[in-house]
């Protein structure tokens, strides 16, 4: 896979292992200049072949001294060398660097975490102008530079005493004890834009504009005059975009198909199908709810209810692309994140990696505290059903236009693609829908009273403008009754839980703590507004140790 376009400059990110490397990779972004991760271990070839006009090594687990720590490329000192291509080394990527080029590291008499006071000194490239003033950052790490390698001079010290920066302006090498990367370092985002656009000299040149420019013409470079294309609409924003985008390439050539499994939201597919017609796509929605919900039937496993909806929907969409003879090319919205190779999983443990964990927790660099695991995506606690999980043997050739971009890079090209704001902040939704979110065997019933309830939920939390504060909202049915008093009588109705969860890439995930009248005003529409529905209680679990779905 290349994420490389020859026409921007380019910035290559190589990755340590730490759980910041694509906060860096963003950064660079937000900044306008196309950056690119390669894993730490990548060959020199591989750097080579994307011309990279400046290098940074990232932040990671490890101490430099571990048997088998990661080191730079084969080759890579030489290569830089010749080019005088420009270092930026952050944490375990600046220890490398003094390692490598003869310095010392060794364990730090203090160790250094949270948000600590940085001090420049006078005179240095890398702390020039406003930069040159004290700062805070965010530092985590447990080894330190001790002694720094020929032709390089300290340009900070943090309050403890420690060499949080060093500089050798006549080979353009940095680096870094802190991580620039983090919302923590107060000039963070000033200090990359100063290496990148000063010290190294690149013009910014990359955005969403462009993006789409490019993949408009990669996508008819692709596809032939009378091909047709495929795409399998989720509801979701990415397919979305990847549609609106495609669409803009081959025009009526591409036809979606929306798979409506009778577990989606409240009106779901008559709002979704609006917003697909008002962006023009030419979109089938196949109602195909009796089908699922028929064997669906009885299932009460978790895994099986996610396998057999998997495989419906395959047979479903196979149907489907039969009649439209568009069997050359398939669309997916896959995006950068599920792409990216990351470098090995770090040896260590995770604690402490909750989106409301300590400042600074899991930062890099034989740090403190330490996360960074599971980056080789060894996510097997459900077996996630995603539309794009389609058989090999329907060999579609693929278009990913999503396929360099981030989450919120996708949202930028949507809202160029005049896909409505509103639809482009939608929390995600899972690939199986409700059946996840109906503890136990699924019945037409309780699909009607689930989405019931989470309709108020979701309206409710609009309207009290909570929305875009949560990453995720929705509400679960649960297979008990209990009992209740309305008016002069006893119930023994159903029991539904709501649930609404910060985060930022879904791995890890903190409750929202309502304000308790909201829940308060919530539970009382709920009992009072859907028939059969008594109790309601709201989840206060994070992930871990809980999981955000239910089942
Ligand atoms: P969990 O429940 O694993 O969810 O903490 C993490 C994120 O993944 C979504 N999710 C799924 N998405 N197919 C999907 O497309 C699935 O089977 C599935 N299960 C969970 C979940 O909604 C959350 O955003």
């Amino acid at each position: 896979m290349s994420t490389h376009s020859p026409s921007h400059a380019t910035v290559v990110i190589l990755d340590y292992g730490s759980q910041y490397t694509q906060l860096i990779t963003r950064r660079v972004r937000e900044l306008g200049i196309l950056s690119v991760i390669l894993p730490g271990d990548a060959s020199l070839e591989r750097v080579k072949a994307l011309a990279p006009r400046a290098i940074i090594l990232s932040g990671g687990p490890n101490s430099v001294y571990d048997p088998g720590a990661p080191t730079l490329p084969e080759g890579f000192v030489e290569y830089q060398a010749a080019g005088r291509i420009p270092v930026l080394g952050i944490c375990y990527g600046m220890q490398l660097l003094v390692r490598t080029l003869g310095g010392q590291v060794g364990r730090a008499h203090k160790r250094e975490y949270g948000r600590m006071e940085v001090l420049p000194s006078m005179g240095s490239q890398l702390f020039s102008g406003p930069l040159s003033q004290p700062f805070q950052a965010g530092m985590s790490h447990g080894d330190e530079t001790q002694e720094m390698p020929g032709g390089f001079k300290c340009v900070a010290k943090s309050a403890a005493g420690a060499i949080a920066a060093m500089e050798n302006t006549s080979s353009s090498m940095y680096g870094l004890q802190f991580h620039p990367e983090v919302t923590h370092t107060a000039s963070g985002k000033e200090l990359l834009r100063h290496f990148l656009c000063d010290l190294s000299r690149i013009t910014p040149d990359w955005d969403m504009g462009s993006v789409l420019e490019e993949q408009i013409q990669k996508i008819r470079a692709q596809v032939g005059p009378s091909e047709r294309v495929l795409c399998a609409l989720s509801g979701g924003v990415d397919s979305a975009v990847a549609a609106a985008l495609v669409s803009r390439a081959v025009g009526d050539r591409l036809h979606c198909v929306f798979v409506d499994h009778g577990l989606l939201r409240f009106k779901e597919q008559s709002r979704v199908m609006e917003m697909f017609k008002s962006l023009g796509l030419s979109v089938t929605c196949v109602d195909a709810s009796a089908r699922f919900l028929g064997k669906l039937a009885g299932v009460s496993d978790p895994e099986q209810k996610r396998k057999i909806i998997g495989a419906e929907f395959i047979r479903v969409f196979e149907e489907e692309s039969r009649k439209f003879d568009a069997t050359g090319f398939l669309v997916q919205g896959t995006l950068y994140p599920d792409v990216v190779e990351s470098s090995p999983a770090p040896a260590m443990d995770a604690p402490g990696t909750g989106a409301g964990a300590a400042p600074g927790a899991g930062m890099s660099g034989g740090e403190v505290g330490t996360s960074g695991g599971g980056k080789k995506h060894s996510h097997t606690i459900k077996s996630h059903h995603n539309v794009g999980g389609l058989p090999k043997d329907m060999k579609f050739k693929l278009i990913e236009p999503l396929r360099d971009l981030f989450k919120d890079e996708v949202r930028e090209l949507g809202k160029r693609l005049e896909v409505p704001t509103d639809f482009l902040q939608r929390h995600p939704f899972p690939g199986p829908g409700l059946a996840v979110r109906i503890i136990g065997e699924i019945t037409p019933e309780r699909v009607a009273v689930l989405q019931e309830v989470d309709e108020i939920f979701i309206q409710s939390i609009k309207e009290a403008g909570l929305y875009g504060e949560i990453w995720q909202a929705f509400a679960v049915f649960l297979p008990v009754r209990s009992v209740g008093v309305q008016g002069d009588g006893r119930t023994h109705d159903h029991v539904v839980a709501l649930r609404a969860v910060t985060s930022s890439d879904g791995m890890t995930a903190d409750w929202y703590p309502f304000d308790p009248k909201f829940l308060g005003k919530v539970s009382a529409r709920i009992c009072n507004e859907v028939r059969g529905v008594g109790r309601v209680v709201y989840d206060i679990s994070s992930k871990p140790p809980a999981t955000i779905e239910w089942e």
